[in-house]
């Protein structure tokens, strides 16, 4: 990796790299759908059948993410975009706020996120204050029924993916983090990338169903080697500046 010219790095994260702050992965043991089923809480049909579950579903998982807090993986991201001279963006799976918790800016969360609530009578969406109930009054429209998750349940589409789609075909490094590569389109970036002539990387605690499509792997805790790699990639730039 070290002898390429990276200038614009694309870093897709997914569960994983939360995992070692405290937040439970999806389909590790003891993940969140052995204990939860997704059709009945991931889902607008879920929704429509029992909003109270579903609200009771995200306000334990807000109640989880407010106890947590950013690990050095997430550190390790924010510092190479501090220094990284080229241009980096985030594009995470994940709906918890670590990465903007470690200082991250550049970041697009195609999945949403845990702490915002959109109102379907009226559009509004905002950064919720506390648990949301199906009683729950939206502050803009001031009607009742309305409020869900600002969060992309299973049957919809993903958010930002032109502007996703658009960086992942200019970018010459992409990084895959903590993912299972089981869900798309997320799972299909790399290939994008792939054809564009990115350098593909997937840092992850062991191969993914899309490990083979990466021109260079390393396995272990996220933790250990996101920071790694970081190091590396900034002291092999640091030689062509
Ligand atoms: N360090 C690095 N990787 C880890 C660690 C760790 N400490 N712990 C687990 N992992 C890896 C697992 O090996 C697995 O490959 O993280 C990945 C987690 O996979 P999933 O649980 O499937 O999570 P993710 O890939 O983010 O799921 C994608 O599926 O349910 C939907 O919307 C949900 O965004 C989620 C999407």
């Amino acid at each position: 990796m070290s002898s390429r010219e990276v200038k614009r790095i694309v870093i897709l994260t997914g569960a994983g790299i939360s995992a070692e702050s405290g937040i439970p992965t999806f389909r590790d043991k003891g993940g969140i759908w052995e204990r939860y089923r997704l059709e009945e809480v991931a889902t607008p049909e879920a929704f429509r059948k029992n909003p109270d579950l579903v609200h009771e579903f995200y306000n334990l998982r807000q109640r989880e993410l407010l106890k947590v807090f950013p690990n050095a993986a997430h550190h390790a991201l924010a510092e190479l975009e501090r220094k990284y001279p080229g241009g980096m963006l985030i594009v995470t799976q994940n709906v918890d706020d670590l990465h903007e918790r470690a200082g991250s800016k550049n970041v697009i969360h195609m999945h949403g996120e845990l702490l915002k609530v959109r109102c379907e009578k009226c559009g509004h969406i905002f950064r919720t204050e506390g648990e949301i109930f199906t009683s729950t009054v939206c502050p803009a429209c001031n009607q009742k029924g309305g409020l869900r998750p600002h969060i992309v349940w299973f049957g919809e589409i993903p958010f930002h993916l032109e502007e996703i789609y658009r960086v992942l075909e200019i970018c010459d490094l992409f990084v895959a983090i903590g993912t299972s590569g089981t869900v798309y389109p997320a799972a299909g970036f790399v290939e994008i990338a792939r054809q564009a002539g990115a350098w593909c990387v997937e840092l992850n605690l062991k191969p993914s169903a899309v490990a083979d499509l990466f021109h260079e792997q390393h396995y272990g805790p996220a933790t250990r080697v996101v920071p790694a790699f970081v190091q590396e990639l900034l002291q092999s730039q640091k030689r062509k500046l």
